[in-house]
């Protein structure tokens, strides 16, 4: 079987878990492909039997870079695929909502994975962070584990074993991932260093829609768009 796991990472934690995961599938005797996302054109992903998808979580969501790859991908046809984050605090509903995207697109997806990682490119946070020196020892053998197990589904799934096809996870529901994101997304708002396009200033230079890690500016776009939580 060959695995292709699709990754963006912007300081390197989703990377590393990236790499164990994939370790875990070539220990089970497979191929697996480490693609970055930013490199890799969502309409032709590449040939694989098993896809997967890899990102941080960002205000509670898929990055907006990431979520327009997965509406940019062809139609699954039944491929097996799965989907993991890292996070700060929690992934609240992103692994619930990347699981339903490829769902949506004909996916049949086999997992979810999730791991703490450092927070240390927020401002507003402490140094050392709360998560410093996430992923742990612990966390990298479970990203190893989870890319055995994914390969070892696929394959039982593929011989006729249907009944481990998982159901699709659901976003957690109460407090925690209702009210306390909405008031987590007040404070960053509030906090957080504020992007603004001067149009009486910009030369249309383009230099911070490139720069923009998570594709969220458009400039040429009339009125110019900056893509936030709002
Ligand atoms: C702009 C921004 C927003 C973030 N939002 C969240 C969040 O909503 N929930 C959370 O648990 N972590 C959040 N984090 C922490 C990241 O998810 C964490 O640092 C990430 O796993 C780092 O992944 P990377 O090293 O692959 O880039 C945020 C980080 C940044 C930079």
């Amino acid at each position: 079987m060959k695995a292709k796991i699709i990754v963006f990472s912007q300081q390197g934690s989703t990377r590393a878990i990236a790499e164990d995961i994939a370790s875990g599938i070539r220990m089970a005797g497979n191929d697996c492909e480490l693609a970055d996302l930013t490199d890799t054109d969502p309409s032709h992903p590449g040939v694989c039997d098993l896809m997967a998808i890899g990102c941080p979580v960002f205000y509670f969501k898929e990055p907006f870079n990431v979520a327009d790859f997965m509406e940019a991908l062809p139609q699954g046809d039944g491929k097996h695929a799965f989907v993991f984050v890292t996070h700060g605090a929690t992934p609240a509903g992103t692994l619930a909502s990347m699981w339903e995207r490829l769902a949506n697109k004909g996916y049949q997806v086999l997992g979810a994975f999730r791991s703490y990682a450092d927070s240390h490119q927020i401002p507003i946070y402490p140094s050392p962070t709360h998560t410093h020196g996430h992923p742990d020892e612990q966390e990298h053998s479970e990203a190893i584990a989870f890319g055995q197990k994914m390969a070892e589904i696929s394959r039982q799934v593929n011989a006729g074993e249907t009944d481990l096809i998982p159901e699709p996870i659901i976003a957690p529901e109460g407090w925690w991932t209702e009210r306390a994101v909405e008031l987590s997304q007040e404070v960053l708002l509030e906090m957080m260093p504020k992007f603004a396009i001067n149009l009486d200033r910009c030369t249309q230079c383009l230099d911070c829609e490139t720069a923009c890690p998570v594709d969220g500016i458009a400039i040429v776009e009339a009125p110019p768009v900056s893509r936030s939580l709002a």
